[in-house]
C-alpha cells in the first residue's frame, strides 16, 4: 500500500517541527515546503532540521513574486485593515499557499498541511487558497487537533528528538516578511498595556532615534515605486532599503487591536517601516494627479480591497476585479514624493508629477491668480439651487429648522 503523502508549510519553528511528527506518527510521508518571503534566518539550517525529521524539503525564493504580484497591488489600492495594519502577514498567505498546491501536484501529494491554530486568521487564508486552488487537496492543521499547550508540545518535542529553538522563551508569537513584522501574545494580550520595548527587532525606538530627520525621497513610475534617493531599484530590493532607513527614525511602529475574521478582537504589535512610507506616499501622490471623485471611490475600494485581503479571499473574482480596477488608475501615478522621517513619524512635506493637477495660477493668493472669482456667486447660486427648494417647501413642515421659523417670524 502507498503511503499519503503531504506537504507541510515549513517555518522551521517549534509548531511546524513537531508537526512534522505528528504527521509521521499518523502513517504519512511528509515534505517540507519553506517559502523566502523575506524573512530573517537561515533557510539551509531550517531544510536541515527538516530533513533530520525525515522529512524530503523544498525551499523556494519567492521575494521577488512577493513583492511583485501581492505587495505592489496592495500598495496601489492604498490596503491598510481597519486603516492601520498593511497586511503583511495576510499578503503572504495566498503566495505560501499557491506554492503548496504547485508542490503538491508535483509531488503526487493528497493532503497539504499547515502550523495554524484553530483560533487565527491565517488557517482561514491557507484553507481557502486551497479550495479555491485545487479542491481535491484535503487539508490539515496539525495544530487545530492535537490540542497540546505549548508545554505539552515542548515535551512531544522533547521525548521524539525535536530540536526546540533556543528563543522558546520568548512569550511572543511572531511572523515576518518583507512587507512587515507582526507580534502577539505574551504582555501584549493586555490591551491596557504599553508594548515593552522589547517586541520590536525592525525599528528604533522613538526616543532613541536620531535628532537629525532624514527625507526619503521615492520615485513612482504608474504607481509602482522605482526609486529612492534618486537610485533605481528593483522593487523588492527598494522595500528592503526603506524598511532599514525608516526603521533607524522608529518609523512604522503599530499598535492595535484587530478584529479576526473568526470573531475574536486581538492586540497585535507591527512594524512596517517601508509599507507606512509607501503607502502615505503614493496616497499624497495619487492626491496631486487624480480628481476628487476618483479619489474618494479609491477610499472605498481601499477599505474593500483590505478586508477581503484580511479575510483570505485573494483567490476570488473580486479580487481581481479590484485590481483591474485599480490598476487603470494608476498610468498617471508617475512622479516624486518626500518623505520626512523623524523619531517615529512619517510625513509627506513635498511632491511633484508630470500629471499634477495642482495650478498655481489657479490656487495662489497672490500676483498672478488666474481664477475668476467674479464667477464664483453664479457657481453657488446654481449648486445651492437644491437646497433653498427645500427649505422653500419645507417651512411649514412640524419638523422645519427653529432657526428657518424664526427667520420667517421676523419678516
Ligand atoms: N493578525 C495578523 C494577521 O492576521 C498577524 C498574524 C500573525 N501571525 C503570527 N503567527 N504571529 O494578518
Amino acid at each position: 500500500m502507498t503511503r499519503d503523502k503531504v506537504v507541510l508549510a515549513y517555518s522551521g519553528g517549534l509548531d511546524t517541527s513537531v508537526a512534522i511528527r505528528w504527521l509521521q506518527d499518523r502513517g504519512m510521508d511528509v515534505v517540507t515546503l519553506t517559502i523566502d518571503v523575506g524573512q530573517p534566518g537561515d533557510l539551509d539550517g531550517i531544510r536541515e532540521k527538516a530533513r533530520r525529521l525525515g522529512a524530503k524539503t523544498h525551499v523556494v525564493d519567492a521575494r521577488r513574486e512577493f513583492a511583485e504580484q501581492f505587495v505592489l497591488p496592495a500598495l496601489q489600492a492604498n490596503a491598510m485593515y481597519e486603516g492601520q495594519y498593511p497586511l503583511s502577514t495576510a499578503l503572504a498567505r495566498p503566495l505560501i499557499g499557491k506554492h503548496l498546491v504547485v508542490i503538491a501536484q508535483k509531488e503526487g501529494a493528497t493532503f497539504i498541511a499547515h502550523g495554524c491554530t484553530g483560533k487565527g486568521n491565517d488557517q482561514v487564508r491557507f484553507d481557502l487558497c486551497t479550495t479555491a486552488l485545487a479542491p481535491h487537496l484535503t487539508v490539515i492543521a496539525p495544530a487545530r487537533e492535537w490540542g497540546m499547550t505549548r508545554e505539552q508540545e515542548i515535551e512531544y518535542a522533547k521525548e521524539r528528538g525535536i530540536p526546540v529553538p533556543v528563543d522558546n522563551g520568548s512569550p511572543y508569537s511572531t511572523d515576518e516578511n518583507l512587507w512587515g513584522r507582526s507580534v502577539e501574545c505574551g504582555v501584549l494580550e493586555d490591551p491596557r498595556i504599553e508594548p515593552p520595548e522589547e517586541v520590536y527587532n525592525w525599528t528604533t525606538s522613538p526616543a532613541a532615534a536620531p535628532d537629525e530627520a532624514a527625507n526619503a525621497t521615492i520615485h513612482f513610475e504608474g504607481g509602482k515605486p522605482t526609486a529612492l534617493q534618486g537610485r533605481r531599484l528593483e522593487f523588492v530590493d527598494l522595500i528592503a532599503s526603506l524598511n532599514e532607513l525608516a526603521g533607524r527614525h522608529g518609523v512604522g511602529r503599530i499598535d492595535h487591536v484587530e478584529s479576526r475574521v473568526v470573531g475574536i478582537k486581538s492586540r497585535e504589535v507591527y512594524e512596517c517601516p517601508a509599507a507606512t512610507v509607501l503607502v502615505k506616499a503614493h496616497q499624497a501622490l495619487e492626491a496631486l494627479v487624480l480628481p476628487r471623485d476618483l479619489l474618494e471611490f479609491q477610499r472605498s475600494v481601499a477599505a474593500r480591497y483590505s478586508t477581503l485581503v484580511y479575510d483570505g479571499l485573494w483567490f476570488t473574482p473580486l479580487r481581481e476585479a479590484l485590481d483591474s480596477f485599480v490598476a487603470s488608475t494608476q498610468e498617471r501615478v508617475t512622479g516624486d514624493v518626500s518623505v520626512k522621517l523623524f523619531k517615529g513619524a512619517a510625513t509627506v512635506v513635498g511632491r511633484a508629477s508630470p500629471y499634477s493637477l495642482y495650478d498655481h495660477a489657479l490656487a495662489t493668493y497672490s500676483q498672478g491668480d488666474r481664477f475668476r472669482q467674479s464667477m464664483a456667486e453664479g457657481f453657488i447660486y446654481v449648486w445651492g439651487l437644491p437646497a433653498r427648494t427645500w427649505a422653500a417647501a419645507g417651512e411649514k413642515a412640524p419638523t422645519a429648522p427653529k432657526l428657518l421659523k424664526a427667520a420667517k417670524r421676523a419678516k
